[in-house]
């Protein structure tokens, strides 16, 4: 699609450059989706899966299968997302987050699809949100259907596990720790607020399990509907980020990729720009959008995604 896909990919560490240029002009045209991975969330203290950090190579997450398989993996699992979780809803929206907002309310991204569970996209000020992978602060009940804060199993956990520290324990980005046999032995988990049963679960896609239909649909058109698709910090290693690279190709809609480090879009991208989102996305806004043409009026919430407990700054 014009000049834009001829150049093909080219690399600008730091951002600048001749692919930083194309990024520009394709932002600035507008009607621009947006899929997003853990890169964009590292600078929040959240590491990402596959970057030279990445927890993969500490850890690999526990299925779902195993999870509702077997008691004592779930077990250890509300154990070591007990001692994780606080440090995910401690986080903070970074740079990019911000930036990524201003260019919503700018007009010029129509909407963000999300692999990360961190809810920072919302905070930050995004407005249309598809958490594709759920969200790490709300619990489900699968024995009843109650859907509850985070916080409030988090107060209960606390009332009778007192004592219960970490440390300074490495967090994996599913907001859980690394904990010792001992302390899992010894943690107490608690039961549905609702029913009592102990088929309380995460409101997340689990590593290797599949995305609801309707959220990948919603997604899809979100893609669909766009002049252009950018992705952020993501490897597009899992399929579920990757599908949407292919949706894009097959309709002829231009693709750049903004990730530090190779991608498996990267053969089909228009823009391939390998820089530090934290860095990259506030001079992308600012040099598409001059706050003269800010717009005024905020866009409106597409649905609101937020949920009451989220977040609580106490913690
Ligand atoms: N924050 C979160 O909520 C979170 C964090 C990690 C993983 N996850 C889950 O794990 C899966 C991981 O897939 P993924 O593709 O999102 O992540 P990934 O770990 O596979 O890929 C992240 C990519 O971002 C790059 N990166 C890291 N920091 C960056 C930065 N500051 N600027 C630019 N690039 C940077 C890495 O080099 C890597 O290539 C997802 O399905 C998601 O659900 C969620
Ligand atoms: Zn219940």
């Amino acid at each position: 699609m014009d000049g834009v896909r001829d150049g093909a990919r080219q690399q600008a560490a730091g951002g600048g450059g001749e692919a930083f240029d194309r990024l520009c002009s394709l932002v600035a045209a507008g009607g621009v989706a947006v899929v997003t991975g853990a890169g964009i969330s590292t600078d929040s203290g959240i590491p990402d899966y596959r970057g030279p950090n990445g927890a993969l190579r500490r850890h690999t997450p526990m299925t779902y299968q195993e999870f509702t398989d077997d008691p004592a993996a779930r077990h250890r699992y509300w154990a070591r997302s007990h001692a994780g979780w606080r440090r995910v809803a401690r986080a903070e929206p970074n740079p990019g987050h911000r930036a990524l907002a201003r260019l919503e309310q700018d007009g010029l991204v129509t909407g963000v699809v999300t692999q990360n569970v961190d809810g920072l996209h919302q905070r930050a000020g995004s407005r249309r949100v598809i958490d594709l992978h759920g969200r790490l602060s709300r619990v489900l009940c699968r024995g009843c259907g109650d859907v509850s804060p985070r916080l409030e199993l988090d107060q209960r956990l606390r009332a009778v596990n007192p004592g219960f520290h970490v440390g300074a324990a490495q967090t994996n980005p599913d907001g859980d720790v690394t904990l010792p046999d001992d302390m899992v032995a010894a943690f107490v988990m608690v039961g549905c607020r609702r029913c009592g049963g102990d088929e309380l679960e995460p409101d997340v896609v689990f590593f290797g399990a599949t995305v609801p239909r309707p959220r990948v649909a919603e997604a899809l058109r979100l893609v669909e509907g766009a002049r252009a698709l950018l992705i952020l910090g993501s490897s597009l290693t899992v399929m579920s980020g990757y599908r949407f690279v292919l949706r894009a190709a097959e309709l002829d809609i231009p693709v750049a990729i903004v990730n530090q480090g190779p991608t498996r879009g990267d053969s089909r991208a228009a823009v391939r720009v390998d820089a530090p989102l934290g860095l990259l996305l506030p001079r992308l806004a600012a040099a598409v959008t001059p706050p003269s043409a800010r717009s005024p009026v905020p866009l409106p919430a597409m649905r609101s995604l937020a949920f009451p407990g989220d977040y609580p700054r106490e913690l």
